[in-house]
Parts: structure tokens; C-alpha cells; sequence
């Protein structure tokens, strides 16, 4: 089995290249190592090294935009487009205009499967939850948002969350446009907060907990915005199996989401820390010059369970990984 990963050097993708490599597969990946982003080369990742795999694993130092521009010359069963700027929510909020450098990517990309698509057997993207109208992520109308509540075909559309989001949904439209008018089988997913160890410090989840790991325990913790604001945290390895569980079952380019459909806020996110690490009586606090984003975003697990998805890593397992993780790193 030949994979292709376009943005594979990034945290998804790592997770991806390992799960392949362990069962013996064939894996390409094509990544710039995009500034602002939070790719990796490979030589340095720290989970595991991918060239250990000798002649399975291969990578290539390019922008994909660049890769889109010629043919395919073989086959591949599964082609993965992770490429993205992204960068934390500093950069989602505070430099929009790098973050629409997505709807370029993802545009090229599907024009490319498109003209490639008899060397393509499947496709998976990510759209993300950011997709979702903001609407109904706020503070005194929040609910778990489900798949519907995005539906190009009845009008259902909303703002989503800056040009993050926006990117997101184009290249939504754009995976169910390749399905209907030119048969690419692709499955694209609605992430929530996906979270583990080996990600970018611009991320809560690893920069909470390493700050967590050094705190003293005479000052307040302090988190981002109000600390109040919710997200709802899944952990990479259930990100990569369920992405591809539901893939077997999902062909058409309709988006589904990957939740746990649990809301955590910041503040109990980071007790939570503390409790496992064994720090007691500290005051968690936000600060609310640091952006939160919207106030609660969480999503309904109820497709997943019909497609047969059901997480299996809880908050504390991901905490306790993470915490042995940085004791190495
Ligand atoms: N991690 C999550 O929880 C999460 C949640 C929702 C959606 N997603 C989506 O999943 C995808 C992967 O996210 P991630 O967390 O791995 O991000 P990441 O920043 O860790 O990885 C993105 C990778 O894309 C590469 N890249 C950027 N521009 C490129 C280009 N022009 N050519 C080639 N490579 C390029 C970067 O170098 C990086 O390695 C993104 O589309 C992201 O929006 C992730």
C-alpha cells in the first residue's frame, strides 16, 4: 500500500507516518516545513525516527503547491492533505491574511487530484471545527455542534471563525464538488481540539502542561483569555483511528466531526494537570489580554458512533503521556 502525505512533517501527519510505517506501508511525504506552521523535518521528530524504515519512508523538502504542477507518474491507495498554515490562535486571530495561504493549498490540491485522479484511490483532507458558525459557540447559546449545521445544499451556513475557518469551509465545498462532478472518493473530518505530546508549544494543550511541570507553586497559573472558554480534546491517536475507521464507511466528501463531545475549560483543564502532577492549593487564573477564541466549542459525537468511532484515550491518559513525554523532551 503507497501513501502520500502532503503537510506530513506536521503534528497529524507524524502521528499518520508512525501508524503506517508500523504496519509495514509505503510512506511519501511532501512538506516545505512552513514557517508558522508546526512542522517538524524528520531527522529531528522526537516520538520516533521514520528512516529506520529504510527505503519505506521517503521525504521531500517542497512547497505542494510546487508538487501540483506536475502529473502523478504512479499510483497511490491513499493520498492525505494535511498541508496548512495554522499556528495557534495568536496566529488565527492576529495574522488572518497568512492564514488564507490554506485556501490557495486547498484549492490547488483538489484541481490537481482532480487531473490526477486515475493514480488516486482515496483521498482524506481536514476541514476542521473552526468550520462551524461562531454563533453557536457563545457564551449564553453554546451546544454540541453537529455535521448538520453545515450544509451546502439547504442554505445552512454561517460566519465560521475568521480565515481559518473560511479556508475551511471552501475546501469543504471543494471535497464534495470533487465526489459529485468528478467521482474522487475522499472522506474529510471536523478535528475538535486533537491534542498529544509532540505538538507545537502554540498549542494549550503541551504549552499548559510543560508550563505546569515548572510551576512554582506559590503564584497563581495563569491561562489564556478568560479561562472559561471550553474546547473539547481529542487525543491524536484517537484522531488518526477514527479518521480512518470512518473512512472505510465515508466515501462522499461530506464532512464529519472527531470529538469527544466532552466541553473542558482551560481552568479545569490545567486542575486537572496539577491534580495528576501533584501540585495542591494553586489558583488558576486567566488573562484576558491573550485571545480565547469563541467560548465553548464542542461537537455531537452522534455520527461518529453510527460510523462505529468511539475515542478511546481519556483527558487523564493524554495528561499522564504528555507529563512522561516532557520529562525526556
Ligand atoms: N491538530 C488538530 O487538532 C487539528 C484540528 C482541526 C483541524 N486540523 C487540521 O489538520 C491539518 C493538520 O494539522 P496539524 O495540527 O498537523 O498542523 P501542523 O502545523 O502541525 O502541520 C501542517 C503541516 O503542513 C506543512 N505545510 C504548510 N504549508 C505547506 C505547503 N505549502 N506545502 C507543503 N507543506 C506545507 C507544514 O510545514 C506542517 O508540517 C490542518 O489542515 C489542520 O487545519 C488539525
Amino acid at each position: 500500500m503507497n501513501i502520500l502525505i502532503f503537510g506530513g512533517a506536521g503534528f497529524v501527519g507524524r502521528h499518520y507516518t508512525q501508524y503506517f510505517l508500523n504496519k509495514g506501508k509505503f510512506v511519501e511525504i511532501i512538506d516545505n516545513i512552513a514557517p508558522l506552521s508546526g512542522g517538524i523535518h524528520p531527522k529531528k521528530w522526537k516520538l520516533f525516527n521514520p528512516y529506520k524504515f529504510n527505503k519505506k519512508f521517503k521525504f521531500i523538502k517542497q512547497d505542494c503547491r510546487k508538487f501540483f504542477k506536475q502529473k502523478l507518474t504512479k499510483k497511490y491507495n491513499l493520498i492525505i492533505n494535511l498541508a496548512a498554515i495554522v499556528g495557534g490562535r495568536e496566529v488565527i486571530e492576529n495574522n488572518p491574511l497568512a492564514i488564507a495561504e490554506d485556501l490557495e493549498i486547498d484549492t490547488a490540491f483538489w484541481r490537481w487530484s482532480v487531473k490526477n485522479k486515475n493514480k488516486i484511490g482515496h483521498v482524506i483532507t481536514y476541514s476542521s471545527s473552526a468550520a462551524y458558525p461562531v454563533s453557536l459557540q457563545r457564551r449564553k447559546n453554546y451546544r454540541l455542534l453537529k455535521e448538520s449545521d453545515i450544509d451546502f445544499s439547504k442554505n445552512n451556513l454561517g460566519k465560521p471563525d475568521l480565515s481559518y475557518g473560511w479556508a475551511k469551509l471552501n475546501n469543504e465545498y471543494l471535497a464534495s464538488i470533487a465526489f459529485e462532478k468528478h467521482g474522487i472518493k475522499n472522506t474529510i473530518f471536523r478535528p475538535f481540539s486533537g491534542y498529544g505530546s509532540d505538538q507545537d508549544l502554540n498549542y494549550p494543550f503541551p504549552s499548559i502542561i510543560k508550563r505546569a511541570i515548572s510551576h512554582r507553586s506559590n503564584k497563581n497559573f495563569i491561562v489564556w483569555g478568560s479561562g472559561h472558554q471550553m474546547r473539547d480534546f481529542i487525543h491524536i491517536k484517537d484522531v488518526i483511528r477514527g479518521s480512518l475507521l470512518i473512512t472505510k464507511k465515508v466515501k462522499n466528501g461530506k464532512a464529519i466531526n472527531l470529538s469527544s463531545g466532552k466541553f473542558l475549560s482551560f481552568i479545569s483543564l490545567s486542575k486537572k494537570i496539577f491534580k495528576i502532577l501533584g501540585k495542591k492549593n494553586l489558583k488558576v487564573i486567566g488573562n484576558s489580554t491573550k485571545p480565547e477564541g469563541v467560548f465553548a466549542r464542542g461537537g455531537s459525537r452522534l455520527l461518529q458512533k453510527k460510523y462505529g468511532f468511539v475515542p478511546k484515550v481519556s483527558i487523564d491518559q493524554g495528561i499522564k503521556w504528555a507529563i512522561e513525554y516532557f520529562k525526556n523532551y
